[in-house]
């Protein structure tokens, strides 16, 4: 075994040890269910912890993330942790947290193939296109993609706003607020883009669904 591997089942050991310390009853109270305030749609990258960076515990926030923190309308995953979230758990805030330096992002700013992965890139390209004028007005490279990151996140958040189950919500009068968040990994501090929706009138037109 690794050093590594063991190091993780002890800090596991470590971390009950801890908790129970702390609380006997710790994990027994969490047992018996959840009802997390907060849908977390964040990037895969280990350095953005969704728990972590907002000082949140076990039973506060449920947690969606992938590859640069996309909402895929067709992406059966996402779609299922949504209904989830929104329609059973009553989260009352949904945020999506991308981060600057997003290896996904840089990507899909790039030319190079790199496997597989390239059609899950494809869908941040289109946010490119839909922003080229803007995107390629930038002249400094890093000033781009630190745009482009932001940019990405409001697609993302409008993308949730689309959803038949983000609106079937609001139809129904529920507190629902979903927001755009950007991490900075060289500061941990996080940018709220103030991309705050609640009713599908931000939306354009097309996109508002009438039940
Ligand atoms: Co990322």
């Amino acid at each position: 075994m690794s050093d590594f591997y063991k190091k993780i089942i002890e800090g596991n050991k470590k971390w009950v040890e801890t908790k129970i310390n702390q609380d006997p009853q710790y994990f027994e109270k969490l047992s018996h269910g959840q009802s997390p305030p907060l849908l977390w749609i964040g990037c895969s990258d280990s350095r953005v912890p969704a728990n972590e960076v907002i000082g949140a515990q076990p039973g506060e926030v449920f947690v969606h993330r992938n590859i640069a923190n996309m909402v895929v309308h067709s992406d059966m995953n996402m779609l299922s942790v949504l209904d989830y979230a929104v329609n059973v758990l009553k989260v009352q805030h949904v945020i999506v947290c991308g981060h600057y330096g997003c290896g996904g992002v840089k990507a899909a700013m790039g030319n190079d193939s790199i496997g597989l992965i390239d059609n899950w890139i494809r869908h941040i390209k289109d946010g490119y296109r839909h922003h080229k004028t803007y995107l390629d007005s930038i002249i400094d490279e890093k000033e781009r993609f630190d745009a482009f990151v932001e940019l990405n996140v409001k697609e993302q958040v409008l993308d949730l706003a689309k959803t038949s189950i983000v609106q079937g919500a609001w139809r129904s009068g529920q507190d629902l607020n979903l927001h755009g968040w950007v991490y900075g990994l060289n500061s941990g501090i996080v940018k709220d883009l103030q991309v705050n929706l609640s009713s599908n009138k931000d939306l354009d037109t097309v996109y508002q669904l009438q039940f």
